[in-house]
């Protein structure tokens, strides 16, 4: 375990087994369609990367990069497209990927966009969903692992855009981000 981490909450095998779960229910639900798949940048990438690898259909991928404005630790609803898709949404089957849902805000902006952009259907796929974060109502139709209130990192998840390369989720030690001992 990496000296900066507290306690592991979600380990490298039970995250591959859920991927593998996820993945066999992807293929049955897009079985004969070729889904757009959206990986929002930088955090889903380990979790798009490993669930896409067990979703047996054609699909096309593809990456959206937004930020929020305000703090580092939560997003304040204001996004800014950083990057935006390659591709046209037009009449696509839709399959965002997500590390994870806290406030719910930047997935509420990302499903108005695509519905705007006149997407065929949109579907929410995320690794982590922290309930007790939300502020809009939003649910992901697929959630991997539900987490509490606690700010995690790991496997996408970065503090200061460290530690996104762990194997596994985490919360870290208090006095790395400047808390107590
Ligand atoms: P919202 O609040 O828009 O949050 O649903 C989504 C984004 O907020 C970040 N976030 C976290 N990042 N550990 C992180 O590393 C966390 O515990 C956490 N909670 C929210 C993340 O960027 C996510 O995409
Ligand atoms: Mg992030």
């Amino acid at each position: 375990m990496h000296n900066d981490i507290e306690k592991i909450l979600i380990s490298e095998q039970e995250i591959k087994n859920k991927c593998k779960e996820i993945g066999a229910q992807l293929t049955a639900e897009y079985n004969g369609k070729f889904p757009l798949a959206i990986g929002v940048l930088k955090g889903a990438m380990p979790f798009m990367s490993d669930v896409l690898r067990y979703t047996e259909t054609h699909l096309e991928m593809d990456f959206m990069d937004v930020s929020s404005y305000g703090g580092e630790m939560r997003s304040s609803g204001e996004v800014k497209i950083v990057k935006d898709l390659n591709t046209k949404v037009e009449g696509r089957d839709l399959l965002i990927i997500e590390d994870i849902i806290d406030s719910g805000l930047t997935l509420n902006y990302l499903v108005d966009l695509f519905k705007y952009r006149k997407a065929n259907s949109i579907k929410i796929v995320t690794l982590l969903d922290k309930p007790e974060g939300r502020t809009v109502d939003i649910k992901a139709d697929v959630v991997g692992f539900k987490v509490p209130n606690e700010f995690v990192v790991g496997y996408g998840l970065d503090y200061q855009e460290k530690y996104r390369n762990l194997p596994y989720v985490g919360v870290l030690k208090p006095k790395i981000y400047g808390g107590e001992e």
